[in-house]
């Protein structure tokens, strides 16, 4: 669509991260976004930490690697992505001529802000024999300056496919990348970068839980602290966890990851029960703040208005999509 007429110059609708514009609460917000997605052959991609609301609207709801292959193959001609910044841009990567939207494009990821290129472009040059495997949740500068992309669903696989003799960097996110090295025995240089919501868990709060709830499994994202992780029944991806309690026998589960994966997870297993593990403090601080900037109307109004949007430099985008394909030849080789 053209200029829109709504009051709203593009350059103020993307200072302001969103379209700010009260919705009227008579509208039925689940039916006017079908309706946009028809009209516009639009599909909306949401992460399983977006609300509940997001996640029952969307077309697919996945972790960061499902997101980024449905990306990859979606004949939309649109692409909303119901999730955080760096998702959307790996979707615009992967999918230059699309239109992909984010509801609000203030919603960052601490993990990827704590690498700042010019800071890690010095890192590499201090280890210039290494190659460097990023973690998706970073922003496109550090992909463009990464060998690989990976994700906590393939790092694994992706490490172990290295030849051992090749030196390697982890980054952004140290706690994926000390778990990495426990389980590949890779002696991998790491990033000092971390997740805010994974790192709020108290693991005093949560040993207490599990007295109080004997048999109670604890399952773990690995962005979170090795000392919680040595507790952890099962440690996985967003996915990982959710098909863990499906196919576990087991009835309740301590959940170390933000609280969004307890939507589905209550879905696919009415029967069992979860329970989010207790952050340091009384807030809600494992709700993660820039996830839940996203929400129902927001979503309505990027669909409607198509702002705001993601835009990339060109010869950025083309740098910063080689680790990406490369990732996922390697997750389909492994049939990931
Ligand atoms: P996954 O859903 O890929 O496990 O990632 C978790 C996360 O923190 C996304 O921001
Ligand atoms: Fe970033 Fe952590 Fe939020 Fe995921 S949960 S988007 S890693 S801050």
């Amino acid at each position: 669509m053209g200029d829109i007429n709504i009051g709203f110059a593009k350059e103020n609708v993307e200072q302001a991260g969103f379209l700010d514009i009260d919705v009227d609460p008579q509208i039925d917000l689940f039916s006017e976004i079908e309706k946009l997605k028809k009209e516009k052959n639009a599909i909306v991609l949401a992460h399983y930490y977006q609300e509940p609301d997001i996640q029952d609207v969307a077309d697919y709801i996945g972790d960061s690697l499902g997101l980024a292959q449905e990306a990859a193959k979606t004949n939309a001609d649109i692409i909303v992505f119901a999730g955080v910044h760096f998702m959307a841009e790996t979707a615009k990567i992967l999918n230059p001529n699309k239109k992909v939207l984010l509801p609000d494009l203030k919603a960052g990821c601490s993990l990827a802000d704590s690498a700042p290129a010019a800071a890690f472009r010095k890192f590499k040059e201090q280890h210039p024999d290494h190659l460097v495997i990023s973690y998706i949740n970073c922003t496109a500068d550090i992909k463009a300056l990464s060998d690989i992309i990976c994700t906590s669903s393939n790092a694994q696989k992706i490490v172990e496919s290295i030849p051992a003799d090749q030196k390697i960097i982890f980054a952004p996110d140290k706690n994926l990348g000390a778990y990495l090295v426990k389980k590949t025995g890779r002696d991998m240089v790491l990033w000092n970068g971390a997740c805010m919501v994974h790192e709020i868990f108290s693991l005093e709060k949560i040993l207490k839980l599990k007295v109080r709830h004997p048999n109670a499994k604890l399952i773990a994202h690995p962005e979170c602290e090795e000392a919680l992780l040595r507790h952890a029944d099962y440690i996985g991806s967003t996915t990982g966890l959710l098909k863990f309690t499906q196919e576990d026998s087991g009835t309740e589960y301590i959940v170390a990851t933000e609280t969004g994966i307890l939507h589905q997870m209550q879905k696919a297993s009415p029967e069992k029960t979860f329970i989010p593990a207790p952050p340091d403090n009384s807030c809600a601080c494992n709700d993660c703040p820039h996830m839940k900037l996203n929400t129902l109307e927001k979503l309505y109004l990027c669909m409607k208005y198509e702002l705001p949007e993601i835009h990339m430099d060109e010869t950025l985008r083309q740098a910063a999509r080689k680790p990406i394909d490369r990732m996922l030849e390697i997750s389909a080789r492994y049939g990931l």
